[in-house]
């Protein structure tokens, strides 16, 4: 899966986890099965993370099953195409910072993912983009209509998941979710006379920044980390999700669309 491979995003992982590089998280994200051999010299990281994201891809093909099968086969386009699968690496990473449980940290990290790839499929909407995850854009395959119910279909399963894991879970979504918004729709309406850096920030903060951040905090919180180790780790996130995105911005203009799959 070296196509999905995008060098400008290898920092971020490997400033979390020596040796982890890029191309094993997207070599593990695809294997729903499989979890083939990690270049992570910590075997005991390895097997954890391994095992956790595992899981996750067992939830996230389960939970999106519809009695429906059109709507499960529109949600399932993109959520099974692939991805980098960095939120669900960061809620596992996070979770070492206290007793993780990779059952509980699993479905955040699902929960996490259905966000993410619902915000994907109104993303490309708005984008009117061609390509996602190395595949045909949900848009541009079953039609606008088609992929914004698909994303609300995920947010729904979002929600049933975050329901299990108690109030605290689906607040911190729900309000991240919101700031999300607002950076999206922040970006759309441009800078108008603010000063265009510091609006730039702004919505990398919210549209990217807020999510990550949350994957940390919540890997934090359900595995019972001590407070200070949650704000620092959410802190961490932050600043990676903004890394994060002007990484992706400078690909978008300058990458190669066969690397990064979109
Ligand atoms: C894409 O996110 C949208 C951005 C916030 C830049 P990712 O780069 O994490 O996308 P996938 O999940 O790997 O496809
Ligand atoms: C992705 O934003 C959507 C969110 C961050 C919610 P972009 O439009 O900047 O990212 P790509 O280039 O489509 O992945
Ligand atoms: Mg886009």
């Amino acid at each position: 899966n070296s196509k999905y491979c995008c060098d400008g995003n290898s920092w971020c992982i490997s400033t979390i986890c020596h040796k982890y590089d890029f191309f094993s998280v997207s070599v593990f994200k695809m294997s729903k099965v499989n979890v083939p051999e990690l270049a992570i010299s910590d075997e005991n990281l390895r097997d954890y993370l391994s095992q956790g994201i595992k899981r996750t891809e067992e939830f996230l093909e389960l939970e999106s099953a519809s009695p429906f099968n059109p709507l499960t086969e529109i949600s399932q386009h993109l959520l099974l195409a692939g991805g980098k699968r960095i939120r669900p690496v960061l809620v596992f990473l996070a979770g070492q910072f206290g007793k993780p449980d990779i059952d509980r940290l699993a479905k955040v990290a699902a929960a996490i993912e259905f966000i993410h790839v619902a915000t994907l499929y109104h993303d490309d909407v708005m984008d009117e983009a061609q390509i996602r995850r190395g595949v045909e854009s949900a848009n541009a395959k079953f039609g606008n209509t088609n992929a914004i119910l698909a994303g609300d279909f995920l947010f729904s399963r979002a929600s049933a998941i975050a329901a299990e894991l108690g109030p605290h879970v689906v607040t911190a979504l729900s309000d991240t979710l919101s700031v999300l918004c607002e950076g999206q729709i922040r970006e759309a309406r441009g800078a108008g006379n603010s000063d265009p850096i510091k609006h730039y920030l702004e919505v990398l903060k919210q549209k990217t920044g807020s999510l990550i951040e949350t994957s940390a905090s919540l890997g934090a919180y359900v595995s019972g980390a001590d407070d200070v180790s949650s704000l620092a780790l959410s802190n961490y996130a932050k600043n990676i999700g903004l890394a994060f995105q002007i990484s992706d911005d400078i690909l978008d203009l300058k990458g190669d669309s066969s690397k990064s799959g979109k």
